[in-house]
């Protein structure tokens, strides 16, 4: 689990430990693991600092899973910066530090976690993107870039490993009850009328809505799905 310490992370965290996962939580705060691992209070949670952007490092947790646990059943990627402004106000190293942290981050993860699932015969994977990937917000561009990225790698990696056993879905979050929404929504502030069309449920989703759907699609329950691209959005999304 990559981003594990973040709103949905830490839910997703919880549900799978649940269910009787044993769950290795991974992020860049070896203080907000510890406490994560502590409020889970399970004995079937490791946590494992790294820093998302270095590949040598993905690369060393990933064998170390493997080392401690002897395989690796299903990788959950959800990480990202909070990082919400103009177009004009972004230079070259906001896109760059944004793409790092979720497009370039899930292609590390893939593909240091991948081949041992072939290795293993079987491989499920959740790549988190998000409603921006379709519906484009003014102050999200270099995010929604990065989750429109994901959802054409996770179908192309779907393609690739279906035949190693290996499942690639992706869940694309609307908006969700967290720090990062409120962030969002306070950039939008600037361009009131690019604001996004509210939930047609009439409430913003929470953690756990998502958390159910990864749950679902780690799931025998969905074994006919590979290549899926689930929004849960309470239907905010105003393309098809
Ligand atoms: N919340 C929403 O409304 C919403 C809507 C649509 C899509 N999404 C997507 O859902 C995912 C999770 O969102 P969230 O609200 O849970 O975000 P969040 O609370 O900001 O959590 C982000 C997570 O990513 C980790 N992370 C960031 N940079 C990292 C790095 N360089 N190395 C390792 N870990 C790193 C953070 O760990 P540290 O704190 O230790 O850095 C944290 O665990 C993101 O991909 C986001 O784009 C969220």
């Amino acid at each position: 689990m990559v981003g594990a310490t973040g709103a949905l992370g830490a839910i997703i965290c919880r549900q799978l430990v649940a269910s009787g996962a044993v769950v290795v939580a991974s992020g860049r705060s070896l203080d907000k693991l510890k406490a994560l691992q502590s409020d889970l209070s399970a004995e079937s949670v490791d946590i494992a600092q790294v820093d998302v952007r270095l590949d040598s490092a993905i690369n060393v947790v990933i064998q170390g899973i493997v080392a401690a646990h002897g395989r690796i059943d299903a990788l959950v990627n959800t990480t990202s910066v909070s990082r919400f402004a103009d177009f004009l106000e972004l230079d070259d190293e906001a896109w760059q530090e944004i793409l790092d942290s979720k497009l370039m981050a899930y292609v590390r993860t893939c593909r240091a976690a991948i081949p041992y699932m072939i290795k293993q015969g079987q491989g499920d994977i959740v790549n988190i993107s998000g409603r921006s990937a379709r519906q484009p917000l003014p102050t999200h561009l270099p995010g929604g870039c990065a989750n429109a990225a994901v959802n054409l790698l996770s179908k192309g990696l779907a393609d690739r490993f279906y035949d190693d056993n290996i499942r690639v879905n992706v869940v694309a979050p609307g908006p969700i009850e967290s720090e990062r929404f409120s962030a969002i929504e306070s950039s939008h502030h600037q361009n009131a009328a690019a604001s996004a069309r509210p939930a047609l449920t009439r409430k913003i989703g929470e953690p756990s809505d998502i958390a159910e759907a990864v749950l679902w699609l780690l799931s025998s329950r969905s074994r006919q799905l590979t290549g899926v691209i689930l929004p849960v959005d309470g239907g905010s999304t105003v393309c098809v």
